[in-house]
């Protein structure tokens, strides 16, 4: 993630991510659960400006959705992760919070995409480029961990295996570009609400067991470009709380796993799934297949480079 200065404006473009692993290995006494899972960074990204102000105490924040159906965001609420960050930022630096924050919206909102998490690492770099701090990444890191569990993951920069609640970031360098297709259904789910689901179908017994090298197998197929073999070792350990939560995810699931994808699978807490084409041509016949018969939003994207 890079700052790009325009004039006196800063922007940063925020990618959003997918999870092609994802195993949840049990409950934390802090209230989160401790997971294992692959994000690989894609090619859909919401754009974070700021520019200054002349009264160098003030600050706002105006929020612009450039995609329908979705969840409202209230303009300068303080809880909003980009305030956030920066606010964890100014403090961090002893600086004051400041300037006019613009984000525009394109990455769905509670899709298990990791556009709120992108967004407040994106304030971060943005924050850091424009107030003259120049914290290393490794410094970003440890104040984004306290932001969110996925908002590491960003700043690292490429695809990673995180582990802990997700801010233990070993990046995974050596995978070739991925094309994927991104259906995302009209609904949306709360990260909160899906892991106490899972916990309670775990205390109902009945998780299968998964092979505890399952992320290896899936890193090591993708570096050698054995796509399918991809397929046999993808989970999502979420997917069947986030199914029983929202009964519409399941039914994306099945639809995904028949269109002739290497893989697919939910992303994060869902609702979004996604589908591993074997090129980019293959992954736009799909969408466009897809896209005929698909109630919601269809995306056709690819891996960012670094990925
Ligand atoms: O860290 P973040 O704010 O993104 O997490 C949102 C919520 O998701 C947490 O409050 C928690 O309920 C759940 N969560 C979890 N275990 C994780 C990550 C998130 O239980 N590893």
């Amino acid at each position: 993630m890079y700052a790009f200065r325009h004039g006196s404006a800063w922007e940063v473009l925020a990618p959003a991510k997918l999870n092609l692993y994802l195993d949840v290995l049990g409950s934390r006494a802090d209230g989160f659960h401790d997971l294992e899972s692959l994000l690989v960074p894609v090619r859909l990204y919401d754009r974070l400006r700021w520019v200054p102000q002349p009264d160098r105490s003030r600050y706002s924040l105006r929020i612009r959705s450039l995609i329908a159906n979705q969840p409202s965001l209230e303009n300068d609420h303080p809880d909003n992760l980009v305030l956030r960050s920066a606010k964890r930022l100014a403090d961090s630096a002893g600086v004051a919070l400041n300037g006019t924050f613009q984000l525009w919206k394109r990455i769905p909102m509670q899709a298990g995409l990791g556009g709120g998490s992108s967004d407040a690492a994106a304030a971060l770099v943005l924050c850091n480029a424009a107030w003259g701090i120049h914290y290393p990444v490794q410094r970003l890191m440890e104040l984004a961990a306290d932001v969110g569990s996925d908002v590491p993951f960003f700043l690292a920069g490429g695809a990673a295996v995180c582990r802990g609640r997700g801010e233990i970031v070993e990046k995974t360098p050596g995978l070739p570009r991925l094309h994927f297709v991104v259906a995302k259904p009209d609904a949306s789910l709360s990260t909160p609400v899906v892991f106490e689901q899972w916990k309670k179908l775990r205390q109902a017994g009945g998780e299968a067991s998964i092979p505890a090298d399952g992320v290896s197998r899936v890193i090591q197929h993708l570096r050698h470009g054995n796509l399918a073999g991809v397929g046999n070792w993808v989970v999502n350990r979420l997917q069947a709380a986030a199914s029983a939560v929202s009964p519409i995810v399941d039914r994306v699931v099945h639809f995904m796993a028949r269109q002739g994808f290497a893989a697919s699978a939910m992303s994060g807490s869902g609702t979004a799934c996604w589908g591993l084409a074997r090129s980019a041509k293959h992954a736009r016949f799909l969408a466009g297949r897809i896209k005929k018969s698909f109630v919601g939003d269809v995306y056709c994207i690819s891996s960012c480079s670094a990925a």
